[in-house]
Protein backbone atom coordinates (compact mmCIF):
# COMPACT_ATOMS: atom_id res chain seq x y z
CA UNK A 1 0.00 0.00 0.00
CA UNK A 2 1.43 3.67 -0.68
CA UNK A 3 2.03 6.10 1.75
CA UNK A 4 0.84 10.00 1.52
CA UNK A 5 3.29 11.73 3.98
CA UNK A 6 1.54 14.79 5.44
CA UNK A 7 3.46 16.90 7.38
CA UNK A 8 1.91 19.87 9.77
CA UNK A 9 3.49 22.56 10.53
CA UNK A 10 5.32 21.74 6.59
CA UNK A 11 7.91 24.65 6.01
CA UNK A 12 8.60 25.48 9.81
CA UNK A 13 11.93 24.80 11.34
CA UNK A 14 12.22 21.26 12.37
CA UNK A 15 10.74 20.05 9.02
CA UNK A 16 13.15 22.31 6.85
CA UNK A 17 16.42 21.56 9.20
CA UNK A 18 15.38 17.90 10.00
CA UNK A 19 12.70 16.42 8.13
CA UNK A 20 12.99 17.19 4.49
CA UNK A 21 16.78 16.21 4.80
CA UNK A 22 15.92 12.65 6.12
CA UNK A 23 13.84 12.06 4.16
CA UNK A 24 15.83 12.99 0.84
CA UNK A 25 18.16 9.94 2.32
CA UNK A 26 15.70 7.69 1.94
CA UNK A 27 15.47 8.69 -1.59
CA UNK A 28 18.65 8.31 -2.25
CA UNK A 29 18.75 4.71 -0.75
CA UNK A 30 15.78 3.93 -2.66
CA UNK A 31 13.78 2.72 0.47
CA UNK A 32 11.02 5.79 -0.81
CA UNK A 33 7.55 3.50 -0.49
CA UNK A 34 5.93 3.25 -3.61
CA UNK A 35 4.54 6.49 -5.24
CA UNK A 36 5.04 7.92 -1.89
CA UNK A 37 3.61 11.37 -1.87
CA UNK A 38 4.87 14.44 0.99
CA UNK A 39 2.53 16.95 1.34
CA UNK A 40 3.59 19.99 3.91
CA UNK A 41 1.11 22.31 5.20
CA UNK A 42 1.52 25.37 6.76
CA UNK A 43 -1.13 28.40 6.80
CA UNK A 44 0.69 31.00 4.98
CA UNK A 45 0.27 30.53 0.94
CA UNK A 46 3.17 29.74 -1.26
CA UNK A 47 3.59 28.26 -4.82
CA UNK A 48 4.64 24.91 -5.07
CA UNK A 49 8.36 26.19 -6.87
CA UNK A 50 8.97 28.55 -3.90
CA UNK A 51 8.36 25.72 -1.41
CA UNK A 52 11.07 23.91 -3.45
CA UNK A 53 12.86 26.64 -3.33
CA UNK A 54 13.37 27.02 0.54
CA UNK A 55 13.65 22.83 0.99
CA UNK A 56 16.08 22.86 -1.17
CA UNK A 57 17.86 25.71 0.21
CA UNK A 58 17.92 23.69 3.72
CA UNK A 59 18.45 20.66 2.23
CA UNK A 60 22.39 21.13 0.43
CA UNK A 61 23.48 22.42 3.63
CA UNK A 62 22.16 19.98 5.70
CA UNK A 63 23.36 16.85 3.02
CA UNK A 64 26.67 15.87 2.32
CA UNK A 65 27.93 17.13 -0.97
CA UNK A 66 28.95 13.81 -1.87
CA UNK A 67 24.99 12.33 -1.57
CA UNK A 68 23.49 15.25 -3.37
CA UNK A 69 22.87 15.05 -6.78
CA UNK A 70 20.52 17.08 -9.23
CA UNK A 71 18.71 14.00 -10.24
CA UNK A 72 17.63 12.79 -6.83
CA UNK A 73 17.02 15.94 -5.51
CA UNK A 74 14.50 16.23 -8.70
CA UNK A 75 12.66 12.88 -7.98
CA UNK A 76 12.68 13.70 -4.50
CA UNK A 77 11.31 17.08 -5.09
CA UNK A 78 8.42 15.48 -7.68
CA UNK A 79 6.92 13.74 -4.12
CA UNK A 80 6.35 17.19 -2.30
CA UNK A 81 3.70 18.92 -2.63
CA UNK A 82 2.20 21.94 -0.79
CA UNK A 83 -1.16 22.28 0.50
CA UNK A 84 -2.06 25.99 2.44
CA UNK A 85 -4.48 25.50 5.11
CA UNK A 86 -4.92 25.91 8.73
CA UNK A 87 -4.70 22.21 9.78
CA UNK A 88 -6.92 22.93 13.08
CA UNK A 89 -9.75 24.42 10.68
CA UNK A 90 -11.64 20.66 9.24
CA UNK A 91 -13.12 22.02 6.21
CA UNK A 92 -9.69 23.13 5.29
CA UNK A 93 -8.32 19.45 5.92
CA UNK A 94 -11.38 18.12 3.95
CA UNK A 95 -10.28 20.77 1.06
CA UNK A 96 -6.52 19.05 1.59
CA UNK A 97 -7.48 16.00 1.43
CA UNK A 98 -9.60 15.60 -1.56
CA UNK A 99 -6.72 17.79 -3.63
CA UNK A 100 -4.08 15.51 -2.42
CA UNK A 101 -4.74 12.25 -0.53
CA UNK A 102 -5.42 8.92 -2.04
CA UNK A 103 -8.28 6.96 -0.01
CA UNK A 104 -6.16 3.95 -1.45
CA UNK A 105 -3.11 5.42 0.68
CA UNK A 106 -2.15 5.34 4.06
CA UNK A 107 -2.08 8.73 5.52
CA UNK A 108 0.85 9.10 7.50
CA UNK A 109 0.51 12.47 10.14
CA UNK A 110 3.79 14.37 11.36
CA UNK A 111 3.00 16.64 13.77
CA UNK A 112 5.81 19.14 13.76
CA UNK A 113 3.87 21.76 15.66
CA UNK A 114 3.65 22.87 19.20
CA UNK A 115 2.02 20.08 21.54
CA UNK A 116 -0.67 22.60 22.48
CA UNK A 117 -2.56 22.53 18.71
CA UNK A 118 -1.92 18.58 18.60
CA UNK A 119 -5.46 18.32 20.21
CA UNK A 120 -7.32 20.72 17.67
CA UNK A 121 -5.37 19.02 14.66
CA UNK A 122 -6.65 15.64 15.31
CA UNK A 123 -9.90 15.94 16.00
CA UNK A 124 -10.25 18.06 12.75
CA UNK A 125 -8.58 15.41 10.75
CA UNK A 126 -10.86 12.91 12.39
CA UNK A 127 -14.11 14.84 11.77
CA UNK A 128 -13.27 15.21 7.91
CA UNK A 129 -12.23 11.89 7.88
CA UNK A 130 -9.26 11.81 6.95
CA UNK A 131 -8.28 9.04 9.69
CA UNK A 132 -8.56 5.42 8.93
CA UNK A 133 -7.47 2.18 10.89
CA UNK A 134 -4.65 2.28 8.61
CA UNK A 135 -3.35 5.82 9.68
CA UNK A 136 -0.27 6.88 11.98
CA UNK A 137 0.63 9.69 13.55
CA UNK A 138 3.91 10.98 14.48
CA UNK A 139 4.46 13.34 17.30
CA UNK A 140 7.97 14.14 19.22
CA UNK A 141 9.01 15.80 22.13
CA UNK A 142 8.50 17.84 24.31
CA UNK A 143 5.32 15.53 25.14
CA UNK A 144 4.52 17.96 28.31
CA UNK A 145 6.63 18.71 30.91
CA UNK A 146 5.37 16.59 33.57
CA UNK A 147 3.25 13.67 33.91
CA UNK A 148 0.48 15.20 34.07
CA UNK A 149 0.60 17.46 30.71
CA UNK A 150 1.94 14.20 29.29
CA UNK A 151 -1.37 12.65 29.93
CA UNK A 152 -3.17 15.41 28.99
CA UNK A 153 -1.43 15.92 25.56
CA UNK A 154 -1.76 11.89 24.98
CA UNK A 155 -5.45 12.41 25.93
CA UNK A 156 -5.74 14.45 23.03
CA UNK A 157 -4.41 12.09 20.98
CA UNK A 158 -5.89 9.05 22.08
CA UNK A 159 -9.25 10.04 21.41
CA UNK A 160 -8.53 9.85 17.45
CA UNK A 161 -5.77 7.69 17.10
CA UNK A 162 -4.78 3.97 18.78
CA UNK A 163 -1.62 3.32 21.25
CA UNK A 164 -1.03 1.39 17.79
CA UNK A 165 -1.09 4.04 15.44
CA UNK A 166 1.21 6.45 17.32
CA UNK A 167 4.68 7.05 16.80
CA UNK A 168 6.43 8.86 19.54
CA UNK A 169 10.04 9.55 18.06
CA UNK A 170 12.94 9.82 20.62
CA UNK A 171 15.74 10.71 18.00
CA UNK A 172 18.52 9.12 19.96
CA UNK A 173 16.73 5.57 19.30
CA UNK A 174 17.08 6.89 15.53
CA UNK A 175 21.00 6.95 16.10
CA UNK A 176 22.55 3.41 14.89
CA UNK A 177 25.26 3.85 17.84
CA UNK A 178 22.34 3.81 20.49
CA UNK A 179 20.97 0.49 17.91
CA UNK A 180 23.85 -1.08 17.97
CA UNK A 181 23.46 -1.46 21.99
CA UNK A 182 20.95 -4.16 21.67
CA UNK A 183 23.72 -5.99 19.08
CA UNK A 184 26.04 -5.46 21.63
CA UNK A 185 23.79 -6.23 24.81
CA UNK A 186 22.15 -9.50 22.77
CA UNK A 187 24.49 -10.68 19.99
CA UNK A 188 27.34 -11.21 21.65
CA UNK A 189 26.37 -14.03 25.04
CA UNK A 190 29.44 -13.28 26.47
CA UNK A 191 28.52 -10.92 27.78
CA UNK A 192 25.41 -11.91 28.95
CA UNK A 193 26.59 -13.54 32.49
CA UNK A 194 28.81 -10.47 33.69
CA UNK A 195 26.24 -8.01 33.22
CA UNK A 196 24.81 -7.49 36.40
CA UNK A 197 25.38 -6.47 39.71
CA UNK A 198 27.75 -8.96 40.46
CA UNK A 199 30.29 -8.08 37.95
CA UNK A 200 29.54 -4.24 37.53
CA UNK A 201 30.32 -1.68 39.68
CA UNK A 202 29.11 1.25 38.22
CA UNK A 203 28.16 2.64 34.95
CA UNK A 204 28.35 6.53 33.62
CA UNK A 205 25.83 7.62 31.29
CA UNK A 206 27.12 11.33 29.37
CA UNK A 207 25.65 13.54 26.85
CA UNK A 208 27.44 16.71 26.56
CA UNK A 209 27.22 19.40 24.20
CA UNK A 210 29.29 22.63 23.74
CA UNK A 211 26.35 24.15 22.16
CA UNK A 212 24.35 26.81 24.75
CA UNK A 213 20.93 27.64 23.94
CA UNK A 214 20.74 31.01 22.31
CA UNK A 215 17.69 31.59 20.26
CA UNK A 216 15.89 28.60 21.99
CA UNK A 217 16.55 30.70 25.49
CA UNK A 218 12.41 31.17 26.36
CA UNK A 219 11.73 27.59 25.43
CA UNK A 220 14.80 26.10 27.47
CA UNK A 221 13.97 28.01 30.46
CA UNK A 222 10.99 26.38 30.89
CA UNK A 223 12.30 23.10 29.74
CA UNK A 224 16.07 22.85 31.37
CA UNK A 225 18.71 19.90 31.23
CA UNK A 226 16.55 17.26 32.97
CA UNK A 227 13.24 17.85 31.12
CA UNK A 228 14.78 18.47 27.42
CA UNK A 229 17.79 15.44 27.96
CA UNK A 230 17.33 12.92 30.54
CA UNK A 231 13.71 12.42 30.82
CA UNK A 232 13.71 10.97 27.28
CA UNK A 233 17.31 10.72 25.66
CA UNK A 234 19.17 9.74 28.58
CA UNK A 235 16.64 7.34 30.33
CA UNK A 236 16.15 5.91 26.86
CA UNK A 237 20.24 5.13 26.64
CA UNK A 238 19.89 3.66 29.89
CA UNK A 239 17.46 1.52 29.38
CA UNK A 240 18.64 -0.40 26.10
CA UNK A 241 21.54 -0.47 28.36
CA UNK A 242 19.98 -1.85 31.33
CA UNK A 243 16.65 -3.74 29.99
CA UNK A 244 16.56 -8.02 30.31
CA UNK A 245 16.42 -9.51 27.05
CA UNK A 246 13.05 -9.24 25.44
CA UNK A 247 11.74 -12.39 24.12
CA UNK A 248 12.32 -10.96 20.22
CA UNK A 249 12.75 -7.80 18.56
CA UNK A 250 9.40 -6.78 18.02
CA UNK A 251 7.89 -3.82 19.55
CA UNK A 252 6.00 -4.90 22.26
CA UNK A 253 8.27 -7.61 23.61
CA UNK A 254 11.29 -3.82 23.43
CA UNK A 255 8.94 -1.83 24.61
CA UNK A 256 7.70 -4.03 27.80
CA UNK A 257 11.31 -4.16 28.92
CA UNK A 258 12.56 -0.75 28.76
CA UNK A 259 9.46 0.02 30.62
CA UNK A 260 10.37 -2.53 33.55
CA UNK A 261 13.71 -0.61 34.13
CA UNK A 262 11.79 2.70 34.03
CA UNK A 263 9.50 1.19 36.54
CA UNK A 264 12.44 -0.07 38.69
CA UNK A 265 14.19 2.91 38.79
CA UNK A 266 14.91 4.21 42.46
CA UNK A 267 13.29 7.31 43.55
CA UNK A 268 15.06 10.27 44.42
CA UNK A 269 12.96 12.08 47.25
CA UNK A 270 13.65 15.45 49.69
CA UNK A 271 16.26 13.50 51.75
CA UNK A 272 18.61 11.62 49.42
CA UNK A 273 18.13 14.62 46.35
CA UNK A 274 21.18 16.63 47.57
CA UNK A 275 23.64 13.64 47.65
CA UNK A 276 22.19 12.03 44.55
CA UNK A 277 22.18 15.11 42.24
CA UNK A 278 23.69 18.32 40.95
CA UNK A 279 22.20 21.26 38.80
CA UNK A 280 24.28 23.28 37.06
CA UNK A 281 23.94 26.43 35.22
CA UNK A 282 26.60 27.92 32.65
CA UNK A 283 28.58 31.11 33.32
CA UNK A 284 30.59 33.09 31.01
CA UNK A 285 33.68 31.08 29.82
CA UNK A 286 35.65 30.06 26.55
CA UNK A 287 34.90 27.38 24.13
CA UNK A 288 37.68 26.58 21.30
CA UNK A 289 39.41 29.80 22.83
CA UNK A 290 36.20 31.79 21.60
CA UNK A 291 34.57 33.62 25.05
CA UNK A 292 31.00 32.28 25.09
CA UNK A 293 28.24 34.92 27.36
CA UNK A 294 26.52 33.15 30.37
CA UNK A 295 23.12 31.58 30.43
CA UNK A 296 21.71 34.77 31.78
CA UNK A 297 23.59 36.95 29.34
CA UNK A 298 22.88 34.85 26.33
CA UNK A 299 21.30 37.44 23.43
CA UNK A 300 17.68 36.18 22.28
CA UNK A 301 16.57 38.41 19.75
CA UNK A 302 13.00 36.95 20.42
CA UNK A 303 12.78 36.75 24.29
CA UNK A 304 13.73 38.77 27.53
CA UNK A 305 16.25 37.06 29.42
CA UNK A 306 14.73 36.75 32.89
CA UNK A 307 18.18 37.47 34.81
CA UNK A 308 17.60 35.92 38.21
CA UNK A 309 16.01 32.01 36.18
CA UNK A 310 16.97 28.78 38.06
CA UNK A 311 16.69 26.72 35.23
CA UNK A 312 19.78 24.15 34.74
CA UNK A 313 21.70 23.60 32.10
CA UNK A 314 23.33 20.62 33.47
CA UNK A 315 22.21 17.79 35.94
CA UNK A 316 24.47 15.00 37.09
CA UNK A 317 22.18 12.23 38.40
CA UNK A 318 23.09 9.04 40.60
CA UNK A 319 20.59 6.70 39.79
CA UNK A 320 19.86 3.35 40.35
CA UNK A 321 17.13 0.37 39.21
CA UNK A 322 16.36 -1.77 42.05
CA UNK A 323 15.89 -5.08 40.41
CA UNK A 324 17.14 -8.81 40.32
CA UNK A 325 20.40 -7.56 38.13
CA UNK A 326 21.48 -3.91 38.81
CA UNK A 327 20.67 -3.02 42.62
CA UNK A 328 23.34 -1.75 44.00
CA UNK A 329 25.01 -0.35 40.96
CA UNK A 330 25.10 3.36 40.46
CA UNK A 331 24.31 4.71 37.10
CA UNK A 332 25.40 8.05 36.70
CA UNK A 333 23.49 10.26 34.46
CA UNK A 334 24.79 13.20 33.24
CA UNK A 335 24.53 16.06 30.29
CA UNK A 336 24.80 19.45 29.68
CA UNK A 337 25.16 22.38 27.84
CA UNK A 338 28.63 24.40 27.24
CA UNK A 339 30.82 21.39 28.16
CA UNK A 340 34.11 21.71 27.04
CA UNK A 341 33.45 19.10 24.35
CA UNK A 342 30.12 17.03 22.50
CA UNK A 343 30.23 13.73 23.27
CA UNK A 344 28.28 10.74 24.08
CA UNK A 345 29.00 7.77 25.83
CA UNK A 346 28.52 4.60 28.39
CA UNK A 347 31.21 4.11 30.56
CA UNK A 348 30.70 0.22 32.01
CA UNK A 349 33.46 -0.16 35.13
CA UNK A 350 33.52 -4.04 36.06
CA UNK A 351 34.38 -5.01 39.96
CA UNK A 352 38.16 -6.02 40.30
CA UNK A 353 38.42 -9.08 42.59
CA UNK A 354 40.03 -8.12 46.11
CA UNK A 355 42.65 -9.95 46.20
CA UNK A 356 45.39 -8.57 43.97
CA UNK A 357 48.82 -10.31 43.60
CA UNK A 358 50.24 -7.54 41.19
CA UNK A 359 52.10 -5.17 44.12
CA UNK A 360 54.47 -2.80 43.54
CA UNK A 361 55.60 0.08 41.68
CA UNK A 362 53.42 0.65 38.39
CA UNK A 363 51.38 -2.71 39.64
CA UNK A 364 47.85 -0.43 40.01
CA UNK A 365 45.03 -2.37 38.23
CA UNK A 366 42.81 -0.44 36.48
CA UNK A 367 39.13 -1.31 36.30
CA UNK A 368 38.19 -3.45 33.20
CA UNK A 369 35.99 -0.97 31.38
CA UNK A 370 33.46 -1.47 28.81
CA UNK A 371 33.05 2.30 26.63
CA UNK A 372 30.39 2.79 24.30
CA UNK A 373 31.17 5.55 22.46
CA UNK A 374 27.67 6.87 20.74
CA UNK A 375 28.92 10.31 19.70
CA UNK A 376 30.06 11.56 17.60
CA UNK A 377 32.56 8.71 16.60
CA UNK A 378 30.74 5.54 17.50
CA UNK A 379 32.74 2.56 18.41
CA UNK A 380 33.44 -0.20 21.44
CA UNK A 381 36.42 -0.44 23.38
CA UNK A 382 37.13 -3.19 26.46
CA UNK A 383 39.86 -1.79 28.58
CA UNK A 384 42.52 -4.26 29.75
CA UNK A 385 45.15 -4.65 32.05
CA UNK A 386 48.32 -5.94 30.44
CA UNK A 387 51.95 -5.86 31.44
CA UNK A 388 54.59 -3.36 30.35
CA UNK A 389 57.26 -5.00 28.24
CA UNK A 390 60.88 -4.67 29.83
CA UNK A 391 62.92 -6.53 32.54
CA UNK A 392 61.26 -4.22 35.50
CA UNK A 393 61.15 -6.49 38.68
CA UNK A 394 57.45 -7.95 39.32
CA UNK A 395 54.76 -7.79 36.40
CA UNK A 396 54.01 -3.78 35.75
CA UNK A 397 50.66 -3.16 34.42
CA UNK A 398 49.55 -0.81 32.10
CA UNK A 399 45.76 -0.25 30.74
CA UNK A 400 45.40 -1.59 27.01
CA UNK A 401 42.54 -1.50 25.05
CA UNK A 402 40.28 -3.29 22.22
CA UNK A 403 39.06 -1.07 20.03
CA UNK A 404 35.89 -1.76 17.38
CA UNK A 405 35.40 1.29 15.37
CA UNK A 406 32.00 1.47 14.22
CA UNK A 407 32.59 4.31 11.50
CA UNK A 408 32.85 3.95 7.60
CA UNK A 409 35.72 6.84 7.63
CA UNK A 410 35.57 6.73 3.74
CA UNK A 411 31.91 7.01 3.44
CA UNK A 412 29.95 9.75 4.61
CA UNK A 413 27.00 8.47 6.22
CA UNK A 414 23.98 7.78 3.90
CA UNK A 415 21.24 8.01 6.52
CA UNK A 416 20.44 10.20 9.77
CA UNK A 417 18.08 9.20 12.86
CA UNK A 418 15.27 10.95 11.49
CA UNK A 419 15.58 8.75 8.15
CA UNK A 420 15.47 5.77 10.53
CA UNK A 421 12.74 6.40 12.46
CA UNK A 422 10.79 7.56 8.56
CA UNK A 423 11.83 3.96 7.52
CA UNK A 424 10.32 2.20 10.24
CA UNK A 425 7.20 4.25 10.56
CA UNK A 426 6.45 3.21 7.07
CA UNK A 427 7.34 0.03 7.15
CA UNK A 428 4.56 0.26 10.33
CA UNK A 429 7.27 -0.85 12.93
CA UNK A 430 7.07 0.85 16.49
CA UNK A 431 10.37 -0.75 18.12
CA UNK A 432 12.13 2.22 17.53
CA UNK A 433 9.56 4.32 19.12
CA UNK A 434 8.20 5.49 22.57
CA UNK A 435 5.33 3.32 23.71
CA UNK A 436 3.16 5.93 26.09
CA UNK A 437 3.30 3.97 29.68
CA UNK A 438 7.26 4.35 28.78
CA UNK A 439 6.68 8.28 28.65
CA UNK A 440 4.42 8.57 31.91
CA UNK A 441 7.11 6.36 33.85
CA UNK A 442 9.70 8.70 33.01
CA UNK A 443 7.63 11.25 33.71
CA UNK A 444 6.82 10.02 37.07
CA UNK A 445 10.46 9.56 38.18
CA UNK A 446 11.54 13.26 36.84
CA UNK A 447 8.66 14.92 38.69
CA UNK A 448 9.95 13.53 42.10
CA UNK A 449 13.54 14.98 41.01
CA UNK A 450 11.83 18.61 40.77
CA UNK A 451 9.58 18.26 43.85
CA UNK A 452 13.01 17.26 45.80
CA UNK A 453 14.32 20.20 44.49
CA UNK A 454 11.78 22.25 45.11
CA UNK A 455 11.44 21.34 48.05
CA UNK A 456 15.04 21.20 49.20
CA UNK A 457 15.30 24.50 47.48
CA UNK A 458 18.48 23.28 45.73
CA UNK A 459 20.26 25.77 43.90
CA UNK A 460 22.04 25.53 40.65
CA UNK A 461 26.03 25.22 40.83
CA UNK A 462 27.07 27.94 38.64
CA UNK A 463 29.98 26.43 35.66
CA UNK A 464 32.02 27.76 33.43
CA UNK A 465 31.15 27.21 29.84
CA UNK A 466 33.83 24.83 28.10
CA UNK A 467 34.53 23.16 31.75
CA UNK A 468 33.63 19.81 32.62
CA UNK A 469 30.86 21.13 34.59
CA UNK A 470 30.12 22.44 38.28
CA UNK A 471 32.61 20.81 40.59
CA UNK A 472 30.45 19.10 43.33
CA UNK A 473 29.31 16.71 40.60
CA UNK A 474 33.50 15.25 40.75
CA UNK A 475 31.82 14.01 44.22
CA UNK A 476 29.24 11.91 42.80
CA UNK A 477 31.25 9.81 41.41
CA UNK A 478 34.42 10.15 43.36
CA UNK A 479 31.61 7.68 46.22
CA UNK A 480 32.64 4.89 44.12
CA UNK A 481 36.10 5.55 43.87
CA UNK A 482 35.75 6.84 40.11
CA UNK A 483 36.34 10.30 37.91
CA UNK A 484 34.46 11.17 35.41
CA UNK A 485 35.64 9.09 32.39
CA UNK A 486 37.22 11.50 29.89
CA UNK A 487 39.25 8.98 27.79
CA UNK A 488 42.10 9.55 29.74
CA UNK A 489 41.41 7.24 32.59
CA UNK A 490 44.27 7.30 35.37
CA UNK A 491 43.29 4.88 37.94
CA UNK A 492 42.49 5.68 41.84
CA UNK A 493 44.46 4.26 43.60
CA UNK A 494 43.69 0.41 44.18
CA UNK A 495 43.01 -1.25 47.98
C1 LIG B 1 17.23 17.67 21.60
C2 LIG B 1 17.31 18.72 22.67
O1 LIG B 1 16.21 16.76 21.89
O2 LIG B 1 18.48 16.97 21.53
C3 LIG B 1 18.45 19.68 22.37
O3 LIG B 1 16.09 19.44 22.72
C4 LIG B 1 19.74 18.93 22.20
O4 LIG B 1 18.58 20.64 23.43
C5 LIG B 1 19.57 17.80 21.19
O5 LIG B 1 20.72 19.85 21.74
C6 LIG B 1 20.81 16.93 21.16
O6 LIG B 1 20.70 16.01 20.11
P1 LIG B 1 22.01 15.41 19.42
O7 LIG B 1 21.47 14.43 18.42
O8 LIG B 1 22.74 16.56 18.79
O9 LIG B 1 22.81 14.78 20.51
Amino acid sequence: MSTDLFIVGGDGDLALRKLYPSLYYLEINDCMPDSMRIIGTARTGQTREAFHAKIKKWLVQAVDPKLYSEEKWLSFSDKIHFAQGDATNPDALKQIGEEFFSRDNVLVVYLAIPPKIFGSVCQALDSCGLVTPESRLIVEKPLGDSRESFLEINHELSRVFDEKQLFRIDHYLGKESVQNLLALRFANDFFEPLWNNKYIESVQITVTETVGVGNRWAFYDQTGATRDMVQNHLLQVLCLMAMEPPSTLNADSVRAEKLKVLQSLKPINEHDVFARTVRGQYVRGNINSEEVPGYLEEESDKYEINPNSSTETYVAIESEIQNWRWSGVPIYLRTGKRLNKKHSEIVVYFKRSHHNIFTGVGSDRCHNKLIIQLQPDSGISLHLNSKVQGLDAGIPLQDGFLNLDLDNHSEPMKHDAYSRLFFDVFRNDQTLFVSAAEVETAWKWVDQIFAAWEKTEQKCEPYEAGSEGPKRAENLVRAVGQNWYDGEYCPVEFT
